[in-house]
């Protein structure tokens, strides 16, 4: 299971070496061009002489929190981890999976030592015994520089071979829910378990185990770095804080764009270059599929989490796909909920059965809509996870906002 061992490191250089391969790795900062510029002088510090509440205060300061898509204060796990004996683990979700959502590979094929940093600086904040790093095996070229920057790490000594294990995802968009997550690591299917217990008491083999995104763990280091204001330091409409938004679409210049976390929909589709040409705008999903689709007439309330829930809607790993005039908001929804009866592990029958349910009256002309009300109150009530509890957001916000064309 450990993919870093010294075969498959020289197989991957000798590969890349040879030129003969199809993973083209990007341009990135190196681990030696990262210490160059200070990489790594923090997580030594606090190693030495660090007090780890001292950081949790300037993370809950800078208010960084779980980018992965829930938005939990990422100090406060912390605390919830720590409070469990040893020993303890930690896992990062890699397994970026979300439709439209691609901030995540932006920062690791570009700048992975930030994050590796950010990792280390969190497994040492909570005495985790190993790392477990959980990445999608849909980025071939960020595993290959992973392998490549984890075997610098350990010689230059700042992990023990073996402490940070590189697991594989293989295309299950439910192994991105941290508790399936945790069933794929140990080897088992990816079903979601049932909370309580929380991961941070029972997580990896039955263990206590911190589960932080890999964009979290960037601003981590960069917290610990630059202090808290490179977060704190930005506001927009009484929000605080950046956020990086993956834009897709009908925009002119789709890609990462880091903008205020108080930003609107108006803001993005002007930093994204405009509509794309010969396209209005007509609706947009603020968080991928889960969260669903909002009207342009919404066009100016700030993208962050407490004003979208405020509308049936959430924020979430901020993947925006922008829609327009030539596009069908009825279609829309039901693509998103064929990628959920896709997806659905089928452990749980509101899940399993509901998104099936829902496509086939989706499908229709005309929607019933209380049918469609009643499916998607028996799915939040009962879903055990995320995924069943949010995939009604697209049917109902369809039925609010764009009635006309159902
Ligand atoms: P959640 O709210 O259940 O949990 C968030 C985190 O806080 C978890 O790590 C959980 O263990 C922890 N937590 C919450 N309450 C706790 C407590 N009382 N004690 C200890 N720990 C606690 O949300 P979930 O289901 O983990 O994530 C949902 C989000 O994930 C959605 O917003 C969705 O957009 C996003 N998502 C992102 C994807 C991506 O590719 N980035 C893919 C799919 C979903
Ligand atoms: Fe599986 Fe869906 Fe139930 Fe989650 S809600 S456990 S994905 S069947």
């Amino acid at each position: 299971h450990n993919f870093v061992d010294n075969a498959t490191l020289e197989k991957v250089e000798a590969v890349i070496d040879a030129g003969d391969t199809h993973v083209h790795l990007p341009d990135y900062e190196v681990f030696s061009d990262y210490v160059g510029a200070g990489g790594y002088e923090t997580l030594t510090t606090l190693r030495n002489s660090g007090d780890w509440e001292a950081v949790q205060d300037q993370l809950l300061e800078a208010g960084v929190r779980g980018l992965g898509g829930a938005g939990f204060p990422s100090g406060k796990k912390w605390g919830f981890v720590r409070a469990n004996p040893g020993p303890r683990y930690m896992a990062v979700n890699g397994d970026e999976g979300e439709p439209g959502t691609f901030k995540d590979r932006w920062y690791l094929e570009r700048v992975p030592h930030q994050f590796l940093e950010g990792m280390l600086i969190a497994a040492w904040a909570v005495e985790a015994e190993k790392v477990f790093l959980y990445m999608r095996d849909e980025y071939p070229q960020v595993l290959a520089l992973l392998r490549i920057e984890i075997a610098a790490l350990e010689e230059a000594g700042l992990v023990e071979p073996g402490y940070i294990d590189l697991r594989r995802g293989a295309g299950a968009y439910i192994c991105g829910e941290e508790s399936a997550m945790i069933e794929s690591i140990e080897g088992k299917r990816g079903m979601p378990r049932h909370r309580p217990p929380y991961v941070a008491q029972v997580g990896i083999f039955g263990r206590p185990t911190l589960v932080h995104n890999i964009e979290t763990l960037h601003w981590v280091t960069r917290v610990c770095r630059e202090g808290p204001q490179v977060m704190n330091s930005t506001e927009k409409n009484g929000r605080k804080g950046l956020r990086s938004f993956s834009v897709s679409g009908r925009v002119a210049k789709p890609g990462m764009y880091v903008m205020p976390a108080g930003s609107t929909i108006t803001d993005i589709i002007r930093v994204a270059g405009g509509m794309a040409v010969g396209h209005v705008f007509k609706a947009y999903q603020p968080g991928g599929p889960s969260s669903g689709l909002l009207p342009a007439s919404m066009a100016d309330i700030a993208m962050d989490f407490d004003v979208l829930q405020e509308h049936g809607s959430f924020i979430g790993s901020a993947a925006v796909v922008v829609l327009s005039e030539h596009d069908s908001a009825k279609a829309a929804a039901l693509n998103m909920l064929r990628f959920f009866e896709d997806e659905s592990c089928g452990q749980c029958t509101p899940c399993r059965v509901g998104c099936e349910k829902a496509v086939k009256l989706m499908q229709a002309d005309n929607w019933d809509q209380p049918l469609l009300e009643e499916l998607s109150q028996a799915m939040v009530d009962a879903s055990i996870c995320g995924l069943g509890q949010a995939a009604p957001n697209p049917i109902r916000l369809v039925m609010k906002h764009f009635s006309d064309e159902i």
